[in-house]
């Protein structure tokens, strides 16, 4: 195994952590409807990994970001510490005042810290916050794949003065998403959401390497688009032009019937244009159950309809058909409102994997790596 390979990075003995000061980035970036938490299943992944610590004596200091918009961490901490003992959010960031927490510190206690997103210079990767952060702990963790492809002082700043490593969460991730590197055929992408981001690159990746590909929500509208179709007042991500090779790949598939705002279930030539699409049509959805049952490898990520809004059934008719599947094929679903689909539906335990990534896996499995993976593999500090 190469020596900067990220297997040799994982945290595996606790006990030398033992009564140590351990600074971990977790994604506490749960989804939330008007500031109310939706699902907590992020956070419930690493509870376990952090009593743990706990019952080593570790001295935890945790980092999140959360939202959107820079607002306070206090909804999930509120929830957050009613699942560990002796833990406490501090709503500050003020580095005195944190590091004179830090310094109170009892062994086994934990330090929510606030939203990483409100210090100042977190998202530029300023080397001073990074370095206000690293000195918090003898040791770092990250533990939070799902934000691993964010270039933050939280993710690849802090690697750079501080003995690191990759926490169990971030293991299960890159054991299992490893595998889907080169997919074993045949393979499946269903992929969902609003905008393209730097999604092309897993798309042009897969198609090339035959992976089937269907396209759904938003980003299948600009598929539509470029189809000749009328989209009505559809949302579509313009941003991105896409080319004719991939428009019109025959490896990708798009919905040939849609749902509208008002209700209706209507073929593509049915629209008018005052339609608004929401979900993916009822034919589409036993058209996909067919490539579903034709693949092998099904990997699916982001929802097929406006979930936020609440058309929801699309995705939840794929996500249980998932979950129906005989063991022997690979599925594995990501993304934020997927992953909290699947629970409420009560469906995620019966597939085969779950990521917390949404773009860190699509990014993941675009690049076989991450700005937070190189960040700790390559930064020469020993462990
Ligand atoms: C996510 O929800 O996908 C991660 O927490 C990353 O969040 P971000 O897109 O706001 O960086």
């Amino acid at each position: 195994m190469a020596e900067n390979s990220w297997e040799n990075f994982v945290i595996k003995d606790l006990e030398k952590l033992r009564q140590k000061k351990v600074l971990i980035r977790v994604d506490f970036n749960l989804p939330t409807k008007d500031g109310v938490v939706l699902d907590t299943y992020r956070l419930d992944s690493v509870v376990s990994f952090l009593k743990d610590l706990y019952l080593v004596g570790a001295k935890i200091i945790l980092l999140s970001h959360f939202g959107e918009k820079g607002e306070s961490i206090k909804p999930v901490a509120d929830i957050f510490i009613k699942k560990l003992p002796f833990t406490k959010f501090l709503q500050t960031t003020n580095f005195e005042e944190i590091k004179k927490a830090v310094d109170e510190m009892n062994a086994g206690e934990t330090i929510l810290l606030e939203n990483t997103r409100m210090f100042k210079g977190e998202e530029e990767n300023v080397p001073s916050l990074a370095r206000n952060f690293a000195e918090l702990g003898d040791v770092f963790i990250n533990d939070a794949f799902s934000v691993s492809h964010r270039e933050h002082a939280s993710i690849v700043g802090i690697p750079k003065s501080r003995l690191s490593y990759f926490g169990p969460t971030f293991e299960r991730e890159l054991t299992n998403l490893s595998k889907l590197l080169n997919p074993k055929t045949p393979a499946l992408l269903i992929l969902g959401g609003a905008k393209f981001g730097t999604k092309l690159n897993l798309i042009r990746k897969y198609v090339n390497q035959g992976v089937d590909l269907y396209v759904g929500g938003a980003l299948a509208h600009a598929f539509m688009k470029g189809r000749g179709k009328n989209i009505g007042k559809s949302f579509y991500d313009d941003k991105v032009a896409l080319t004719d090779d991939l428009i019109f790949h025959a490896n990708i598939d798009i919905p040939n019937d849609v749902t509208t705002k008002s209700g209706d279930n209507l073929k593509l030539e049915e629209m008018t244009d005052n339609d608004i699409i929401v979900d993916i049509g009822k034919e589409s959805i036993l058209e996909l159950d067919k490539l579903i049952d034709k693949s092998e490898t099904i990997i699916m990520n982001g929802p097929l309809g406006l979930y936020e809004d609440g058309f929801r059934f699309g995705t939840e008719k794929i996500l249980t058909k998932l979950s129906l599947l005989p063991k022997e094929k690979s599925v594995t679903i990501g993304g934020g409102d997927t992953v909290a689909c699947a629970n409420t539906l009560g469906v995620i335990k019966d597939i085969g994997y779950v990521s917390l990534g949404g773009g860190a896996m699509l990014e993941y499995l675009a690049n076989g790596t991450l700005p937070g993976i190189t960040a700790i593999s390559s930064s020469g500090l020993k462990i």
